[in-house]
């Protein structure tokens, strides 16, 4: 049964969600009581700020950019959720710095993405690609030539993190020994063996995959010279930025027969939409899938995305809860039953000693309390008794320091009006 609305200055907290996201988000909020309007397209930043007027929440994907000027002209506006991995398409410090929690889904699609990866590196290692193609143009092209089975190779993961870690598991699940190499210090899993450079990985491995992440000093990170040291007969791919590879180099090795074969889902410029023209070096050669980043495009993936941002948005209004948000501090207080007061504020010394100041002057008794800090933001979640008859909260509000106060009365009678928004 549907939870009864949640109340936004005595009105209905609204959501509105763009881009076709998927219904299970919408079924999420709305059992929570928030009001959902749902579209299908994107909209430009008039459009946005003309609708936005309504709703405390937004919904969107890759295409509606959420700019800094939006985020000034919707006060009213108090967190988005973008139903992708990526946050680019938000301005998250403009978010941050008016007290809107922006969540995403950083590892909906990790198991997509792994599995597109184990395909190709059984398609590659098989030379499946060249026979079907042999097949497809009226030729019976019967031969082991080049093909291997994945059992007993080595597969050298660069990266280690959601993807990296997960592709060593279901890699070791089919026989292939597993080395791997990052730049952070991680916890290597099952029988895979962590190297400490990159060309002892480059020496070993049959298959390398790079699933390091999109900071900016990865760009280039794999060149002609790594294509070089790699093991005569090997296979590459990338699932993870275009920016990383020298696509160059890599037809190069392609062409020369160093390498057996390549697989790339991601390019250093993509076209904009379906159906656009596509255009890379790597086009037409022998063993050399090419996919249109769609490496976390299943629709399992859409549905887990939809599931786990709604969450995200639903607690965050319900709760207070801020954990996994990209652009504020991370928390989450037990409920206690009692009253919440959620205060984003500027991270300056003595806010938390002001805060529970004027808690003591009004007589109340903290039940629970947490902070976070993050970069110029702190959040301090307190639970206490009757805080709002007692007047604390405008004082709370008064405060300098104040970027956005929330407060819930009961959780019976869910209430986290928005306070104000720096100037
Ligand atoms: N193809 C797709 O559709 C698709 C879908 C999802 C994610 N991705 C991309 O896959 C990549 C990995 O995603 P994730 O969720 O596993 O990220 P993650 O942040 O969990 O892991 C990245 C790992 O790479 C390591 N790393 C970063 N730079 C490195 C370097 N220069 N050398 C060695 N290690 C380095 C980090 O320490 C981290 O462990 C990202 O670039 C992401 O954008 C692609």
């Amino acid at each position: 049964m549907a939870a009864p609305p949640v109340a936004h200055h005595g009105s209905v907290l609204r959501a509105l969600l763009l881009e076709n996201v998927h219904p299970a988000a919408v079924e999420i909020l709305r059992d929570a009581g928030i009001e959902v309007e749902t579209r299908s397209g994107a909209l430009d930043e008039a459009e946005l700020i003309e609708t936005l007027a309504d709703f405390q929440i937004l919904g969107i994907r890759s295409k509606t950019q959420v700019t800094r000027h939006v985020l000034e002209s919707v006060p009213g506006l108090l967190a988005v959720g973008t139903f992708s991995i990526g946050t680019n398409q938000i301005d998250l410090d403009a978010a941050a710095s008016r007290g809107v929690a922006v969540f995403n889904a950083p590892f909906s699609n990790t198991r997509s993405v792994v599995e597109l990866a184990v395909a190709e590196i059984i398609s590659l290692t098989r030379r499946l690609t060249v026979r079907d193609k042999a097949l497809h143009d009226g030729v019976w092209d019967k031969t082991a030539d080049g093909s291997h089975e994945v059992r007993g190779r080595t597969l050298g993961i660069i990266g280690y993190g959601n993807i990296g870690s997960q592709l060593s598991v279901l890699a070791e699940n089919l026989g292939m020994k597993v080395v791997f190499y990052d730049s952070a210090e991680k916890l290597a899993l099952g029988n895979a063996r962590r190297v400490e450079t990159l060309d002892e990985l480059l020496q070993v491995a049959d298959a390398v995959t790079i699933h390091v992440d999109g900071r900016a000093g990865n760009a280039g990170l794999f060149t002609g010279d790594m294509f070089a040291r790699m093991k005569p007969g090997s296979i590459f791919l990338n699932l993870s930025r275009g920016f990383v590879v020298d696509l160059a180099s890599l037809r190069e090795h392609i062409l020369s027969g160093h390498l057996a074969g390549a697989a790339v889902d991601v390019f250093p410029t993509e076209p904009k939409k379906r159906g656009d023209h596509f255009d890379s070096p790597l086009r037409g050669l022998d063993n050399v899938i090419l996919t249109p980043h769609v490496g976390g495009s299943t629709l399992e993936a859409q549905e887990s995305i939809g599931h786990f941002v709604a969450k995200k948005l639903r607690d965050y209004f319900l709760t207070a809860s801020t954990t996994l948000s990209v652009n504020l501090p991370n928390l989450q207080l037990e409920h206690t039953g009692v009253g919440r007061i959620a205060l984003l504020h500027r991270n300056v010394p003595g806010v938390l000693a002001a805060v529970n100041q004027v808690f003591a002057d009004h007589g109340a008794n903290i039940e629970a309390q947490m902070l976070a800090t993050r970069g110029e933001l702190g959040y301090v979640v307190t639970d206490i008794s009757d805080v709002t008859q007692r007047g604390a909260s405008a004082k709370l509000m008064a405060m300098d320091t104040t970027v956005r106060l929330r407060i819930r009365d009961a959780f019976d009678r869910p209430e986290f009006p928005p306070g104000p928004a720096a100037a």
